[in-house]
């Protein structure tokens, strides 16, 4: 069975405690110790990807209209930090290469949510496998699994165009709640891994999914004793935003 390399990754990259998939973000886990993280990518108007949650400016980014609507280096120029505090004004969104670059080169394990623009899903699949696929062809051929970057979204369509672009560059299935059909879209996708919300989630659905031999991971925890329940369900992995309650060693450290 496929096997995350790490236990707790900080979600968005730093957690609530500095400005979500940014940099400084990143940083932040970094400085807390965090070898693996969660971070969203999608398109830009340029089909270059970037590291962004929303499909539209106005929470993180300051600006009005859809991510769709600009470039990438146009994103690349505007402001992700400030709505956080003022200390991270002007903190860039993060162009995908070099976000997922800066990690490798760190030893930072990526868990990319492909969150696809609404009708881009195909695309954005395609083009975030390959990114990662030719970033990672090394560890790849050298069967170093334990590297390579897992390719998590709520999307089907962009999971099925991800194994299409990339097969090897592993897969989990984003689901909010196991609906019957869980394991049959996880195959579908050739799936390695079941990302579900903690919140939905049962001791027996938990049960039910290490059967299947797949993996596990919950999003997104933020209390120590419901993070050891879940461990005790058997789930493998899970993101935080409190990074600074539930460290990189949890449950020991
Ligand atoms: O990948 C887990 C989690 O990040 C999914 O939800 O909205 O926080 O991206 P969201
Ligand atoms: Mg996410």
């Amino acid at each position: 069975m496929w096997r995350y390399p790490a236990t707790v990754l900080a979600h968005r990259g730093g957690g609530t405690l500095a400005p979500e998939n940014t940099l400084a973000g990143l940083h932040q886990g970094m400085a807390r110790g965090f070898r693996a993280i969660e971070y969203d990518v999608m398109l830009a108007r340029d089909g270059v990807p970037v590291v962004m949650h929303d499909p539209c400016l106005g929470r993180t980014v300051a600006g009005t209209g859809n991510v769709f609507d600009y470039d990438a280096r146009e994103l690349a120029a505007m402001d992700a930090g400030g709505w956080f505090g003022r200390q991270y004004k002007g903190e860039p969104v993060p162009l995908f290469v070099e976000f997922a670059q800066f990690c490798k080169a760190n030893g930072v394990w990526m868990n990319i949510e492909i969150k696809p623009a609404p009708g881009y899903d195909v695309q954005t699949g395609a083009v975030v496998a390959r990114i990662v696929s030719a970033m990672f062809a090394d560890e790849i051929a050298a069967g170093e699994s334990e590297r390579v970057p897992l390719l998590s979204s709520f999307s089907h369509a962009a999971l099925l165009s991800a194994r299409e672009a990339a097969p090897q560059v592993p897969r989990a299935c984003l689901m909010s709640e196991l609906r019957p059909d869980w394991e049959r879209r996880a195959r579908e996708v050739d799936a390695v891994a079941i990302h579900a919300n903690h919140r939905h989630l049962t001791a027996g659905q938990a049960a039910q999914v290490k059967a299947a031999e797949l993996a596990l991971f919950c999003y997104t925890v933020n209390d120590p004793a419901r993070a050891r329940e879940l461990l005790g369900w058997g789930v493998d992995a899970f993101c935080t935003d409190r990074i600074d309650l539930i460290g990189p060693g949890f449950p020991i450290g």
